[in-house]
This record gives C-alpha cells, sequence and structure tokens, in this order.
C-alpha cells in the first residue's frame, strides 16, 4: 500500500510491521512516502547553530587556519589574548582569501592590498591605499564574522540562520564530566555523504553486527533481540538508562566497578550524540558530533572522557586504537555508500531499528517549520516509547 506521509522523510521509504506513527494503519506492512525529490542537499544542513570547527590545537600564536562549515569557508585565528575569532574567508575587496593575510593579534590584514579588518567584528579599519583626503566610509565596509568559542579542545563557530544579523547564540556545547581529574581524547573522520546520512550513522542499532565485527565488540553471531525505551528531550531523545549490551569486552570489564553499570545516550538537534556510562563514582562520557562541510561532506568529531582504569598504562593510546578502528569501519562503509550517490537512490527506513533515524528528521523539520511559523516547536514523540530491534 502507498501512503503519503508529510513526515520530513519525504526523500525516504518508511517501511515499518509494528508502529505507524501517525497513519493508523497497524495491520498493514508497509508505509511509503514518495514525494517529489526536490534539490534537498542544501536544506539538510541547520544553521542556527554552534559547530566545531577545527581543533583547538590547530589555532596557534598569530597563525590564521582555513575552516569550512556548512559551505562557508572560515578563516580562523586567535586574538592578542589567545581568544578565537572566527570571519568569512573572503577579502570583500577582491575575493582574496583573508587566510593568506597576517593576523596582528587585533585585526587582519589581507595579503592582496591590505585592507585591514577587527578580528571580532569583521568591521574595516584601513585601506592602505586611501589618500588622506579621501571620503569613502571605511567603516561601512565589513567581512562577515561569525561567533566563536573554544570548547573541549575544539574551537567551536556559531552558523546563524540566514538574515540573522546580531546573533545571541549562548554558549557552545560542552562534553559532561563528573570528577576533576579525568581524560580526553578526540578522534575525526570525513565522510563523503551530507550530514543526513552521517547522522543516521550515528543512530543506527542494526549495523553494529556487521561493520563493527571485531573480538572485543560484536559478531554477527552475538546479534540478538534487544528492547530500548527511548524518550523525548529538548531537541532530540534519550535511550533512557539502561544496563549496556553483555556482548562487548569494555562493558564487561567495566563490571570490575562492582556497582550496576548504566548507559545513556542522548541525540540532540543538530547534531549532537551524548553517551554516558556510569558505574558508582566511575564515568565515561563521550560526544559525537557530525559536521556538514559542506552539502555532500560531514565530519565526525568523537570526543571522549573519563576516569575509570587510571591506574592502566597507554589508556590513552589504546583506548585510541580501538576507536579509531571503530571510526574507520564506519568511514569506509560511507565511503563504499557514496558510490551510489550519483544514482540518487531511493533509501527506506524500516521498523523500529531505524525509528531513530526517522525521529531525527520528524525533530528537524519540526525545527524548521517553527522558525517558519514562529509557533513553539512540534516534538515528533508524544511520550516515552520503547523499540525492539535485532542487533
Ligand atoms: S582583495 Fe583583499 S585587500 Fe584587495
Ligand atoms: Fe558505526
Amino acid at each position: 500500500m502507498l501512503v503519503h506521509d508529510d513526515t520530513p522523510s519525504s526523500d525516504w521509504l518508511l517501511v515499518g510491521s509494528r508502529s505507524n506513527l501517525k497513519l493508523g494503519m497497524s495491520d498493514e506492512n508497509v508505509s511509503i512516502a514518495e514525494e517529489p525529490r526536490a534539490e534537498k542537499r542544501e536544506s539538510e544542513m541547520l544553521f542556527g547553530f554552534w559547530y566545531p570547527a577545527l581543533r583547538s590545537t590547530g589555532v596557534r600564536g598569530s597563525r590564521l587556519a582555513k575552516a569550512m562549515l556548512l559551505g562557508i569557508p572560515l578563516v580562523v585565528g586567535r586574538d592578542a589574548e589567545g581568544r578565537p575569532f572566527a570571519l568569512r574567508d573572503v577579502c570583500p575587496h577582491r575575493g582574496m582569501p583573508l587566510s593568506y593575510g597576517r593576523n596582528d593579534g587585533a585585526t587582519v590584514e589581507c595579503s592582496y592590498h591590505g585592507w585591514r579588518f577587527d578580528a571580532h567584528s569583521g568591521q574595516c579599519r584601513e585601506i592602505p591605499s586611501l589618500t588622506p583626503d579621501s571620503k569613502l566610509k571605511v567603516e561601512r565596509i565589513f567581512v562577515g564574522c561569525f561567533p566563536a568559542e573554544e570548547r573541549d579542545g575544539y574551537i567551536w563557530v556559531y552558523i546563524p540562520e540566514a538574515g540573522d544579523r546580531d546573533p545571541h547564540p549562548g554558549r557552545a556545547p560542552e562534553l559532561p564530566v563528573f570528577s576533576r581529574n579525568y581524560r580526553i581524547t578526540h578522534l575525526s573522520a570525513e565522510l563523503p555523504c551530507g550530514v543526513d546520512l552521517g547522522i543516521m550513522g550515528l543512530m543506527d542499532p542494526a549495523h553494529g553486527p556487521f561493520v563493527h565485527q571485531s573480538w572485543w565488540w560484536r559478531s554477527r553471531r552475538s546479534i540478538h533481540e534487544k528492547e530500548k525505551r527511548f524518550e523525548p528531550i529538548p531537541f532530540g531523545f534519550r535511550m533512557a538508562a539502561h544496563t549496556p549490551s553483555k556482548n562487548s569486552a569494555p562493558y564487561r570489564l567495566l563490571r570490575m566497578y562492582g556497582d550496576s553499570i548504566t548507559t545513556t545516550i542522548d541525540f540532540v538537534l543538530p547534531n549532537l550524540r551524548l553517551e554516558q556510562i556510569r558505574c558508582g563514582t566511575a564515568w565515561f562520557s563521550s560526544r559525537a558530533t557530525v559536521t556538514p562541510i559542506t552539502a555532500d561532506r560531514c565530519r565526525i568529531d568523537f570526543c571522549a572522557a573519563w576516569n575509570v582504569f587510571p591506574w592502566m598504562p597507554f589508556i590513552v593510546p589504546i583506548f585510541r586504537l580501538f576507536a579509531k578502528q571503530f571510526l574507520r569501519q564506519d568511514q569506509q562503509v560511507m565511503i563504499q555508500q557514496s558510490e551510489t550517490a550519483p544514482y540518487r537512490p531511493n533509501l527506506m527506513l524500516v521498523d523500529d531499528a531505524d525509528r531513530q533515524a526517522r525521529w531525527y528528521l520528524q525533530l528537524k523539520a519540526a525545527l524548521q517549520k517553527s522558525r517558519a511559523t514562529g509557533e513553539p516547536m512540534q516534538h515528533p514523540m508524544s511520550g516515552p516509547v520503547t523499540l525492539r530491534w535485532r542487533s
């Protein structure tokens, strides 16, 4: 049976047997949404949010670094006090990337004709070619500038919505930590796909036993039925605190802390997946973000902090080794998947295993609708939901 579904998933075939959210067709096996496929790649990217532009360590002293967020070229640097700034990497004079210029700690000087711009406001401070009697109002010339903040080892940049000339974005997201002393590490991987596919990869329980097969994590034979409870949270959803999967070695190791282990996983728009594992006073906290670089390229930034196993030598490199393998497996799959992108395949969201992906699309659509109408955002979940799948 073919049904039009006005959920945001207009590009997606929605296939489900157990739960049809709004179509009231529980005895039907399949619900399918097929709407005209518009050029949607641009609209996949959500403006009006903070995104990690690059690692803090990539911006040292007076060096200017290039970055790209949501298709916007950026030059990122630090002022004399070390505070980060981000400007559009396009000189308003003749379009030279400002990143080839010079940073004196307060202004950025273009390498072509030496125009100087305030690092934090983007306002033009000097045009060297002007004679003293020039009437040109230099202070009326601006290069685009963006709020920038340093957190958890990244320079975050706020990308406002179109037309928002005076954004007040609040603070950039922070990784939750639960003790004074802890270890922290960062990894990243670029993916040759739009941000939607990248994010769906984050919340896709069914690929684990196939993509992440290894002795220490999952094997095909370890597939079993799971039941997880989810609840709505502002701008996202939470996999409620539960005892983690028994089929992975790292969790078995955690048992030595004695206390019962609980995991909570949140997804929050635009792109944050936050996982916390607690076991008495021991904790592990991680955040994965999938950031759109352009309409068809994104990057996973993974940041993890923990206070467990402080006595274990080389714990950071050991952890990184495993995490890197994990990320590489995801990256490899996305690279292979991107081979079919030119053929613009119709894709499917199937039953409970893909329900989180569907919520993500619905949350995005609800946000966009609320922004367009000024009405409060309607959360796609009306209350807690239990999902069941095999993985
Ligand atoms: S292009 Fe930048 S000053 Fe001319
Ligand atoms: Fe994965």
